[in-house]
């Protein structure tokens, strides 16, 4: 495990760009495991730099972590929207290497079963990971149980309050969505995960305390051999100095 604390989420989303160009560099055929919110925006800013500069993403397959059920691909709130205004179309990406679940399908078992075919299929070579305040990846929110398959998960009442400034109001939030499970995720070869600002302070310093713990799905990256976190001082305020440190 390896921490990397910088002064702002842009100087880290260059950092996390540069360890995606070197991914990419190094097998153009690779699968980048993608998430949205707010914590990718400065790394989707600086990809788009890097391809704008020469960094050929042409024959890259991208798959996503998660979608709200309800909202088709073109509403302004889904994560297919999100991922095209922010990624795919500011880069020559192949549209066919593109794979989000479809939160509008009529039969939501298949389209998870579908998207585990997909998760099998295309293995990412780096997963891009945000944290949720819960300790939430993806949309695997805390709870007794952890779902290893892609599955349609109850949003808690915290992940519809945080997310709800997008939507303006927290009523019009999907109450559901569909997320890739930890099976999906652990698979990565290399897991990259970010976190900024003062809010998520607690949680990171939580998630990096050692135990693995279903109510704090986050801290299930100690069992994966490659997992870099991507903090700003903000959310690393709360570490251990040991941890801050020395890693840093
Ligand atoms: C979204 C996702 C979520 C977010 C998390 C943090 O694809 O995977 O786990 O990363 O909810 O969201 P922000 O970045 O908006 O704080």
């Amino acid at each position: 495990m390896k921490i990397r604390v910088f002064d702002t989420p842009d100087e880290a989303g260059v950092y996390v760009a540069a360890i995606a160009e070197q991914v990419v560099s190094g097998c153009p055929q690779s699968v980048l495991g993608l998430a949205t919110g707010s914590t990718p925006i400065p790394f989707y800013r600086a990809l788009v730099r890097l391809v704008q500069c020469g960094l050929n993403v042409h024959e890259v397959t991208t798959v996503n972590l998660d979608e709200y059920v309800g909202l088709p691909p073109d509403h302004p709130q889904s994560y297919r929207y999100f991922m095209e205004h922010h990624l795919f179309r500011h880069i020559p990406i192949d549209v066919d290497k593109i794979h989000i679940p479809y939160g509008t399908a009529a039969d939501l078992d298949a389209e998870c079963a579908r998207y585990d075919q997909v998760v099998a299929d295309y293995p990412a070579d780096l997963q891009i990971l945000g944290i949720g305040l819960n300790g939430h990846i993806g949309f695997n929110e805390p709870s007794a149980f952890l779902d290893t398959k892609t599955h349609v998960v109850e949003l808690t009442k915290k992940t519809i309050l945080h997310n709800s400034d997008a939507f303006g109001d927290p009523a019009l939030v999907p109450t559901h969505a569909i997320t890739m499970g930890l099976q999906g995720i652990l698979q990565a070869r290399q897991i990259v995960m970010m976190a900024f600002g003062e809010e998520k302070s607690q949680v990171v310093a939580q998630a990096l305390q050692g135990e693995v713990r279903t109510d704090l799905p986050a801290s299930i990256l100690h069992l994966h051999h490659d997992v870099t976190w991507v903090l700003d001082r903000a959310a690393a305020r709360m570490l251990p100095l040991h941890l801050g440190d020395t890693e840093a």
